[in-house]
């Protein structure tokens, strides 16, 4: 993997892809502004060797135009603050205006493109846009380690118009990537993994991948009700992803066959809907109401998955058990964020949301590493090759 110190970036304009796709509350103010202060080291490295730069993200997942509410405004103005230093924000991605600013950028001065993902082409690899990106900058550097398990534009179609001498990853993507391998490589053993959160189709295939390779896996938050209701269970109105059921059973039927142990919650909060006022109890998974919905695991689940994690030496903990924005539905992920920090084990947190969970309960400084990734830090655990960081290595045979 080529790394941004072991290329000449000084006084050249370089593109850097960040992912400032950072948890926000219902007025769009910032809860946790750890992926935009990771990407500061590489943003500094540039500025202090006289480069101008052009910084890049997506945030959210709007579909294809401009929304106000995924503007990159709020990022822009906490990054003017972090840095101490104007931030232009463009007025779009790829617009004449913006080519127009990209040009005139000097050195020393930053510019943020509006959110990637206002361009329909992002999320499709499209070629054009990928070009156009490219044509701005003299340098690309990938700093977006939480986004590199997608195959975009800004990602890795742009990567393509740069020789190895103008591409690297940046000082954030290049210590994810090595501290993963190491886990990768050498796990100690039990190797518990904890997934949970709300993506669920992002994350079964994952699953599956991840069940050879770990000893006990354990499902909580809005993933485990496709599981439940692959058993049989009533689960009301709760988030469900019906086409993958077939997909859970899949999954369930592959750690029997692999001797990994599959935990999923013995009981729910189920709320009469997703409020944080609503009327709430705790049932046992088998009296799920019909017209409520699953908010967080219950107390005797809690437990439950403590007691799983307490022989494990390997703890890799992906995704909030419930609904923790609402207080009311943040009990589950709170003991299990206690039962993870407290454990002798190297343990691992990976995905902006499950960062912003121990940041929230005080266990942060407990664990051994927090990745800015979700999706990727999954990816790399079941041994794959991001597509963002297989666009930076450097091949031999070239
Ligand atoms: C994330 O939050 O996991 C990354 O920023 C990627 O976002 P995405 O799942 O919308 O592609």
């Amino acid at each position: 993997l080529q790394e941004i110190k072991n290329i000449d970036i000084a006084g050249k304009k370089v593109f850097i892809r960040c992912d400032f796709n950072v948890p926000v509350d219902e007025y769009n103010n910032i809860t946790d502004d750890r992926r935009i202060r990771s990407a500061l080291n590489t943003i500094r490295y540039c500025i202090d060797n006289d480069c101008s730069v052009i910084l890049a993200s997506h945030f959210g997942r709007p579909k294809g135009g401009f929304e106000e509410k995924y503007s990159l405004e709020p990022i822009a103005k906490r990054l003017h603050i972090l840095l101490k230093q104007d931030i232009k924000l463009a007025p779009s991605v790829v617009c004449d205006q913006t080519l127009k600013m990209a040009k005139e950028l000097k050195a020393g001065e930053i510019m943020l493109l509006e959110n990637m993902r206002f361009e329909a082409g992002e999320t499709k690899n499209d070629e054009e846009l990928s070009k156009k990106l490219a044509s701005m900058a003299d340098v690309y550097i990938n700093d977006a380690f939480g986004v590199s398990h997608r195959a975009h534009s800004s990602v890795e179609g742009i990567a393509k118009y740069f020789d190895e001498n103008h591409k690297a990853a940046g000082f954030l993507l290049a210590k994810e990537i090595k501290f993963f391998h190491h886990i990768v490589e050498n796990p100690k053993r039990p190797f518990v993994s904890i997934v949970g959160g709300s993506k669920v189709s992002g994350k079964l295939e994952a699953l599956y991948n991840l069940v050879p390779k770990v000893d006990k896996i354990v499902i909580g938050g809005g993933m485990a009700f496709t599981f439940l209701k692959a058993l049989g269970h009533e689960i009301g109105k709760s988030l469900v992803e019906e086409d993958l059921i077939p997909e859970a059973l899949k999954i369930m039927d592959l750690a029997k066959q692999k001797g990994v142990k599959l935990y999923l919650p013995v009981d729910i909060v189920a709320a009469e809907a997703f409020d944080s006022e609503a009327i709430a109890k705790i049932v046992p998974v088998q009296e799920m109401p019909k017209s409520w919905m699953g908010l967080d695991i219950g107390p005797a689940t809690a437990l439950l998955f403590s007691e799983v994690l307490s022989d494990a030496n390997t703890i890799l903990w992906n995704g909030p058990m419930g609904v923790y924005e609402m207080e009311k539905f943040a009990k589950g992920s709170t003991k299990i964020s206690h039962a993870v920090a407290s454990s002798y084990a190297t343990t691992v947190v990976g995905g902006g949301d499950t960062a912003d969970l121990v940041r929230i309960t005080g266990d942060e400084a407990d664990m051994t590493f927090i990745s800015t990734g979700g999706g990727a830090s999954l990816e790399l655990i079941e041994g794959k090759i991001l597509p963002g960081v297989k666009a930076l290595v450097i091949e031999e045979d070239n």
